[in-house]
């Protein structure tokens, strides 16, 4: 693939960056100093579009990172109600802790493994953002399931690996195999599923879009 025409049309796409309120500016700033992953600018321009089309009241974030996108997405939703969102990574925990304090928004954290969390959250979630350990999409999917609400959308971030997820495996180290692997796992499993309607899109790192259509299509 040239991917030079490709770097030009994402370099155009990403000179219309959303504009965020100061304090997630200096967060998004201090985050790209630290070194901490977190979504890309035309991701966020999508994120804050997708917030005010669908208005989730309830939302489920895997990977809360120093709290960005979680402060992003109720910034742009309004009608939230509850934000849970999930990160295991101390440092990280204790960045989101101190930024959450300075909003009134509706966001809980809960820390520890997203697997064992996923096996202890309650209701049902009409959004749900996936941006955590890339190589258990899979699992996050079959856990996230039970609480999904008819017509709930799922965005799974990161899904094209910096364009390694086009290369045969063989061409990666151990780690990205597996990573690679689950991956393509999490597409087949979103693509195939009968009750779920997907498409992928190359914004950011690449983006899963799935709309839950309920339980009388499963
Ligand atoms: C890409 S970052 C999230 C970025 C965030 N969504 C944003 O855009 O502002 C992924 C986060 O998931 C966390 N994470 C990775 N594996 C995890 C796990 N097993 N359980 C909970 N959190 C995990 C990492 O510590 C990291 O902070």
């Amino acid at each position: 693939m040239i991917f030079t025409d490709y770097d030009r049309f994402k370099g155009f796409i990403g000179s219309f960056p959303v504009i965020l309120p100061e304090e997630l500016l200096l967060i998004r700033n201090k985050a790209l100093l630290d070194h901490v992953p977190i979504i890309r600018d035309d991701t966020q321009r999508l994120m804050a579009l997708l917030m005010q089309e669908k208005r989730p009241e309830r939302i489920l974030e895997i990977g809360t990172a120093v709290g960005f996108s979680a402060l992003l997405m109720a910034q742009f939703d309004t009608a939230l109600k509850e934000l849970v969102t999930i990160e295991n990574y101390e440092p990280r925990i204790r960045q989101a802790k101190e930024n959450f304090s300075r909003s009134n928004a509706p966001i809980s954290l809960r820390c520890g493994d997203a697997k064992e969390i996923l096996l202890t959250i309650e209701g049902s979630f009409d959004f749900v953002f996936i941006d955590a350990a890339k190589a258990q999409y899979p699992d996050y999917l079959k856990l996230i399931r039970p609480h999904l609400s008819d017509g709930a959308l799922i965005v799974a971030d990161n899904i094209l690996q910096e364009g390694r997820i086009l290369e045969p495996k063989e061409a990666l180290c151990r780690r990205d195999r597996t990573i690679h692997k689950r991956i393509r796992e999490y597409l087949r499993l979103v693509m195939e599923d009968q009750a779920l309607f997907s498409t992928l899109l190359p914004v950011g790192d690449g983006l899963a879009l799935s709309v839950y259509q309920g339980n009388s299509i499963s």
